[in-house]
């Protein structure tokens, strides 16, 4: 990740310890969003929504990508140039950080569920507006019902405030154990890895917190 504590992976768990478990407790289900029993379905319908203006700049709707069963879902802000070229998210030089964040921690980005708030690109990158969200949070929150993770993994301000409905500043947030609304479901909060790349400083702030979401992960 950029930073000689990030290579200290002896006492960190492994990709095959990071296995899935099955029976999740009932109250880890999101409370008001029946889970629609066919993912495929889900998707077909963020990639054909119109809800919002987005969708007449968009190349494509990013719906997510990963293990649909993961144990880990990491959450980003919107789609930006090339998530909106490439239909996935995170897979610029933002991406890239991410992929090594998750490594530093034993994950491949395969083994856990990336989505963001938006599923379509924002113009020039641009906030998302609160109509974009509020038309676009039905589709999260069916995803996580669907995945439920065993922690989130919230990345950056955007993320973070409206998965937890709160104007609190990030720096406030990162380093705390939150849970996703109506859930049990642990989220912590982090910096967003393009933050990071403008602002290396930080990183042993981040890494603090994905030590954090392993514990929480592994219940301590
Ligand atoms: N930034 C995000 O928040 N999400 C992406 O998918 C890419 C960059």
């Amino acid at each position: 990740m950029g930073i000689d504590v990030w290579l200290e992976k002896n006492s960190l768990n492994t990709g095959d310890t990071l296995q899935h478990v099955p029976a999740m407790a009932p109250n880890n289900a999101v409370a008001g969003s029946p889970v629609l029993n066919d993912w495929q379905s889900l998707k077909v319908r963020v990639e054909t929504c119109q809800q919002c203006d987005l969708h007449r700049s968009r190349k494509q709707t990013v719906f997510g990508s990963g293990d649909a069963d993961a144990d880990w879902m990491i959450i980003g802000e919107a789609p930006g140039a090339e998530e909106d070229r490439q239909g996935e998210p995170f897979v610029g030089r933002a991406g890239q950080l991410l992929n090594s964040m998750l490594l530093a921690i034993g994950l491949k980005r395969e083994q856990v569920f990336i989505a963001n708030i938006l599923k379509c690109r924002p113009p020039d990158n641009r906030d998302p507006k609160i109509e974009e969200v509020v038309q676009c949070e039905e589709y999260l929150r069916q995803q996580i019902a669907h995945v439920q993770p065993r922690v989130i993994l919230a990345l950056g301000r955007i993320a973070a405030q409206n998965l937890l409905k709160t104007d609190t500043a990030i720096g406030k947030m990162r380093g705390q154990r939150y849970v996703y609304p109506d859930t049990d479901i642990p989220l912590i909060v982090t910096y967003h890895p393009a933050y990071l790349l403008r602002s290396p400083a930080q990183k042993s702030k981040s890494w603090e917190d994905l030590q954090l979401a392993m514990e929480v992960y592994k219940g301590v």
